[in-house]
């Protein structure tokens, strides 16, 4: 019996923080072992919103290659490539973007939001509109079944399932329809309660020394009402907590709760107790990493393997796609 297809793609946005680990990553890494994976750098996509800003961009693409490879993401259980590596996406994108109606993509409310949001920067150019276009040639050239993606990605598969429905239709039968599958289980918040984001400035990476791991710790937001060392707290009201959840243990979780809400115990020793459980966590990643560093061949030999891989998957559709088309 042959295993479902799971793809997903990342924008490249250099090196990964905590909320990307365990909102994504952990999903991914787990999935590695039932399906038959592909797991992609979206590198073009990056380029529709910062086309006017590439210097930064091969060094992103390695800082996440090496946290997707150090927290167990294993070229010997998935496929993993780069989305520029193979033309063919660029191919498909132009097919299909002959049988997509612009008022589809006009209206998909990634569109106007990040117009609105990401202001300073031109964004009415024909590659941000068609954005999902790209991704939906993304999903669609490897015939996936199941695609791994935030709640925010949500209309953009539901976009990549009507214009696959629309080329079955105009043409054959090529293209099974991708279910969205959602990686947000947890949301972590930021160091200052709101949720994690690289422009909030209030993340955890993955690659943060265990120096700097306690120095965010030390210093990072909790229960506001908490002032002085006396006052009892509430611990669901501290992102301190929220973070113990994760890596304390159950005894731990139990004890600082207590201690937070009789004022038993300082913040500081409850973050003590966190910093010390979130850097023996992460030390595994952290080793690997080192290694990863002192060897990037490694990392362009993942690369040049899963990129010919996917490539030959992504021919074969698009042959396919060429005698339905009749072209
Ligand atoms: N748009 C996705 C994001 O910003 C990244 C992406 C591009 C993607 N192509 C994809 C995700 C295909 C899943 C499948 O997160």
């Amino acid at each position: 019996m042959s295993k479902e297809r799971v793809l997903s793609g990342m924008r490249p946005t250099g090196r990964l923080h905590l909320g990307n680990y365990l909102g994504a990553l952990k999903n991914w890494q787990q999935m590695q072992e039932d399906y038959e994976c592909f797991f992609f750098v979206a590198d073009w996509h990056a380029l529709t919103t910062d086309y006017a800003n590439t210097e930064e961009i091969r060094s992103n693409i390695r800082e996440m290659l090496i946290d997707w490879l150090a927290v167990g993401i294993d070229p010997e259980k998935a496929t993993i490539f780069i989305q520029s590596g193979i033309p063919d996406h660029a191919v498909l994108h132009v097919l299909l973007s002959m049988i997509t109606p612009i008022p589809w993509l006009e209206r998909c409310p990634t569109y106007k939001e990040q117009q609105q949001q990401l202001t300073g920067r031109d964004l009415s150019t024909y590659g941000f509109l068609g954005y999902p276009v790209l991704q939906s040639a993304d999903i669609l050239i490897y015939k996936a079944h199941k695609v791994p993606v935030g709640i925010d990605q949500l209309p953009h598969l539901e976009l990549t399932r009507e214009i696959g429905r629309r080329f079955n239709h105009l043409y054959e039968e090529v293209f099974p329809e991708p279910q969205a599958i959602h990686t947000e289980i947890l949301k972590l918040p930021g160091t200052d309660g709101r949720k994690m984001s690289k422009s909030y400035n209030n993340c955890i990476y993955l690659s943060d020394s265990p120096d700097t791991i306690w120095e965010k710790i030390r210093t990072m937001m909790t229960d506001p009402q908490r002032k002085r060392r006396n006052d009892p707290g509430d611990p669901e009201l501290s992102p301190v907590y929220a973070y113990h959840k994760i890596f304390s243990s159950e005894e731990e979780i139990a004890e600082v709760a207590e201690g937070c809400r009789t004022a038993g115990i300082g913040c500081i020793d409850c973050k003590k107790i966190l910093s010390e459980n979130m850097i023996r966590r992460l030390a595994p990643i952290h080793e690997k990493r080192a290694v990863l560093m002192e060897h990037p061949e490694e990392i362009d030999a993942v690369l040049e393997k899963g990129t010919a891989a996917a490539g030959q998957v992504a021919a074969s559709t698009m042959a396919e796609v060429r005698t339905a088309m009749k072209i």
